[in-house]
């Protein structure tokens, strides 16, 4: 008992995670998605009729990969690049653990190719990128200052669909909202799910 209390401490923020997901999933959570950092069913409904049949996505952020998947079951002709450094997951699980996790989820569309996982920063991805995505669904670091370097990037590079989540999310360490409103003349919304229109 005293092994595991120590295990906690040393490992306090992930166990602080895991508190905060399950404080709020018993609490005041009406969508268990919230909590566990996902997308509720219309949201997906939503991103899914902004995406195009063909082509290449590129989603920051994958967690579980459960959006990924979703959308390679909707879409079969858009392969999936799944960005993600592994850096938060609802249940605390350490990096090394999630990624497992991630890859055990996306197995089937690992092993066909249709969605690959790049196992890195936002940053590093966009720094190295060797194409221009038909899409980009932004759900990786919620500060204004990382989506905005994410839509920046996308814009420059042309890319047709931008969207993400997190647009109206009331957590004040969230800049989502700011970005996306600065950086397109409109803005449709699912949820919390959003897609710019060019200015
Ligand atoms: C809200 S979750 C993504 C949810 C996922 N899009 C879905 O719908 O199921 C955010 C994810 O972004 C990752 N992340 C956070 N900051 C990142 C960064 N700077 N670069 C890459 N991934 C990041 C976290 O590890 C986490 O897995």
């Amino acid at each position: 008992m005293i092994r595991r209390i120590w295990t906690l401490l040393k490992n306090w923020r992930a166990a602080k995670s895991a508190f905060s997901t399950l404080s709020y999933v018993y609490g005041e959570g009406n969508c268990y998605m919230d909590a566990l950092g996902g997308l509720s069913e219309a949201e997906l409904e939503g991103l899914l009729s902004w995406l195009p049949a063909t082509g290449t996505l590129v989603e920051m952020g994958t967690l579980f990969g459960l959006a990924a998947k979703r959308i390679a079951e909707a879409r079969p002709g858009l392969k999936i690049v799944a960005v993600d450094n592994f850096c938060w997951n609802p249940f605390g699980l350490p990096p090394a653990l999630h990624r497992e996790f991630t890859e055990k989820i996306l197995h089937a569309e690992l092993k066909r190719g249709q969605v690959e996982l790049c196992a890195m920063d936002s940053d590093r991805f966009r720094a190295t990128c060797a194409f221009v995505p038909d899409a980009v669904f932004l759900d990786a670091e919620h500060s204004y200052a990382a989506v905005k370097a994410e839509i920046d990037w996308a814009k420059r590079l042309g890319v047709k669909t931008i969207c993400g989540h997190d647009y109206g999310n009331p957590n004040p360490a969230f800049g989502v909202t700011k970005a996306v409103d600065e950086a397109f003349g409109a803005v449709e919304v699912r949820g919390m799910c959003w897609k710019g229109a060019r200015p």
